[in-house]
């Protein structure tokens, strides 16, 4: 199945998904980040953590890049930047984040697609794929998301993702600067999971 395909480089892990490639984002993704975030802000901001003042500046960037690294070396988190594999263009971002091991074993997945980019079936490709990533390379058991019930878009894509529903939280994430409830969302590594297209 072409989302299993994963392997790894200098710069961290690669992930396959059908005609997207996830990798870890550089300091050279800025200029495409930067123009895509911009674009996608009035899209992306009811769902997301408040945007700090400076996001979108190259210095926040390079922040953001030397703390994903210094992330992927604690096994903490993978923060990929999908990529269409036919024209190279930056699609969005996902993070396998808050990695736990111990009796744990568990990670939660976030994620964006750009807005220009919204709708085509590429996060339908790119979770699945991460989903992959994180139970076959990092041997994790469990993934988690949670997100708002109001949000269509993420619900309808964890459940066709394999994800089942098991809970409600209370003010458990602030989003857009309100502590807001939550559906939580998991997926066991023996779940069964949607067949690659
Ligand atoms: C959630 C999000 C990542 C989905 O990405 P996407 O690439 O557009 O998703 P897909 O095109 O693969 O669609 C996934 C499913 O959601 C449905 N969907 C997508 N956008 C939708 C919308 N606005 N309303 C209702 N359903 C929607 C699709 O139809 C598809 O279901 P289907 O296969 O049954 O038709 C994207 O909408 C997004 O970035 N939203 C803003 C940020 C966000 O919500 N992040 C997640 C926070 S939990």
């Amino acid at each position: 199945m072409a989302f299993l395909r994963s392997t790894s480089s200098e710069t961290g892990p690669l992930v396959f998904a059908e005609g997207i490639r996830l990798r870890t984002p550089q300091i050279a993704d800025y200029g495409a980040w930067a123009e895509l975030r911009a674009r996608s802000r009035k899209f992306l901001v009811p769902w997301e953590p408040l945007w700090p003042a400076d996001d979108l500046t190259k210095p926040a960037f390079r922040r953001r890049i030397r703390r994903y690294a210094q992330e992927i070396r604690d096994d903490h988190s993978y923060p990929f930047f999908a990529f269409s594999e036919e024209t190279g263009e930056l699609l969005g971002g996902i993070t396998l984040g808050n990695v736990r091991r111990g009796v744990t074993q568990a990670a939660s997945i976030g994620y964006w697609i750009g807005e220009p980019h919204a709708r085509q079936g590429h996060m339908s490709r790119v979770v699945p794929a991460i989903v992959a990533f994180a139970f076959e390379r990092l041997r994790l058991h469990r993934v988690e998301a949670a997100c708002l019930p109001s949000n269509a878009a993420s619900t309808r894509l964890l459940e066709k993702s394999g994800f089942t529903q098991e809970g409600y939280a209370r003010q458990y994430l602030c989003i857009n600067g309100d502590w807001q409830d939550h559906l939580l969302y998991a997926m066991i590594h023996n779940d069964p999971r949607p067949v690659a297209r």
